[in-house]
């Protein structure tokens, strides 16, 4: 059985990747320092593969820690890196803490990887590295455009950095870099999802918390944008699916499947959605009313951005399936579930 090592597998994306690895007969190590996430994840993967997977709390900029932690668990196949600091307007206010964090935690676990004999590393790149691309859909080989935030920087420095790396290694690394749209909804199961800290900054938290009542109204950032309804675009690809790309990844390098030794690929659906026919697809698909607002646009916002998931699509095989019907319904599923264990503790205190 292979072992893989998720780094962030308590978050968002690297739970739903940990259930597919599980689910898929991969054995899964997950490093976390619990900084965004909180430690009941680890109950719903347990809940959905039947598999409780072996946890440490562990940050990646601590390299003392993470030596150890390896030189425990030998024989590990690959890394799955999410752990980074990912609030885009933290990151304009902190940039030394969004440098420091992801930066250093890549550049450990590149340095222990050939010290451990770790051979594959998937990292968790972002659309975020082509700006406002001047072709749509954006392919892989559109021009990286500079960065409008320090955190989209670490992305694209990070990209440089396992380049220059695996470039140097000549065959010992291989690397696969996969740019995310924007990864939306939550398991089918609603034991896994979203764990927004304070108050969300991305649309579909704020949007199932306003439908929820906990947020009195969403804001729309702009319709004035050169869009059909003027509200931006934005490829929005079910987290699962997401997921799954992931164990594909990771296949692929252990199988070697290819003979490059890195490769990038965009993982979205290819269409792309309104904030408006977000909000009004999501109304309609679970019956609930999101009172919003049009106020002025978001600084640093792109206007339309998303994906040619070709290459994905040929040389991965494989392909966004959930409909965002679906997929919206999950999101909506997995804040009433987390309404219920508030619900559930509060009685509990009683
Ligand atoms: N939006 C609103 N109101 C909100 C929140 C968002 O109108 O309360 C709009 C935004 O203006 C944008 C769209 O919803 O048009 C999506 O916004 P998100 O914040 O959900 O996502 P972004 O596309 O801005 O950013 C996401 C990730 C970043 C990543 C980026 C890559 O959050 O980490 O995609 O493009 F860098």
């Amino acid at each position: 059985m292979s072992k893989i090592l998720v780094t962030g597998g308590m978050g968002y994306i690297g739970s739903h990747t940990v259930v597919e690895l599980q689910n898929s007969g991969f054995e899964v190590i997950i490093i976390d320092n619990l900084s965004n996430s909180s430690i009941e994840v680890l109950t719903g993967i347990e809940k959905i593969t039947g598999i409780r997977p072996d946890f440490e709390n562990i940050d990646c900029v601590d390299y003392v820690n993470l030596d150890r932690m390896l030189e425990s668990r030998p024989d590990i196949d690959g890394i799955i890196h999410f752990a980074a600091s990912k609030a885009v307007g933290e990151s304009v206010e902190k940039p030394l803490l969004y440098y420091h964090n992801n930066l250093v935690s890549l550049i450990n676990l590149l340095q222990l990887m050939p010290i451990h004999k770790i051979r594959n590393f998937v990292f968790s790149s972002s659309c975020t590295v082509y700006g406002q691309p001047d072709e749509l859909p954006v392919s892989e080989q559109a021009p990286i455009k500079p960065a409008c935030s320090p955190y989209g920087n670490t992305k694209q420095i990070c990209e440089e950095i396992i380049r220059d790396t695996v470039h140097a290694a000549r065959n010992d690394y291989k690397a696969i870099l996969l740019r995310y749209f924007n990864p939306i909804g939550a398991h089918p199961s609603a034991l896994i999802g979203e764990l927004p800290n304070g108050v969300p900054n991305n649309l579909l938290p704020f949007v199932t918390q306003t439908a929820m009542g906990i947020r009195p109204e969403l804001k729309v950032f702009g319709n004035d944008y050169n869009t059909p309804d003027g509200s931006c675009i934005r490829d929005y690809i079910n987290v699962v699916d997401l997921a799954r790309a992931h164990v594909v990844a990771i296949k692929r390098m252990i199988n070697q499947v290819s003979t490059a030794n890195i490769e990038t690929f965009n993982l979205g659906t290819g269409r792309g959605l309104s904030v408006l026919e977000i909000i009004n697809s999501f109304e309609r698909v679970n019956g609930v009313k999101v009172p919003y607002q049009i106020v002025g646009r978001r600084e640093g916002d792109i206007e339309q951005v998303w994906a040619a998931p070709d290459f994905a699509n040929k040389a991965l095989g494989w392909k966004a399936l959930e409909t965002i019907d679906d997929t919206l319904k999950s999101a909506w599923a997995w804040e009433k579930h987390l309404a219920e264990v508030k619900a559930e503790k509060e009685n509990g205190h009683e």
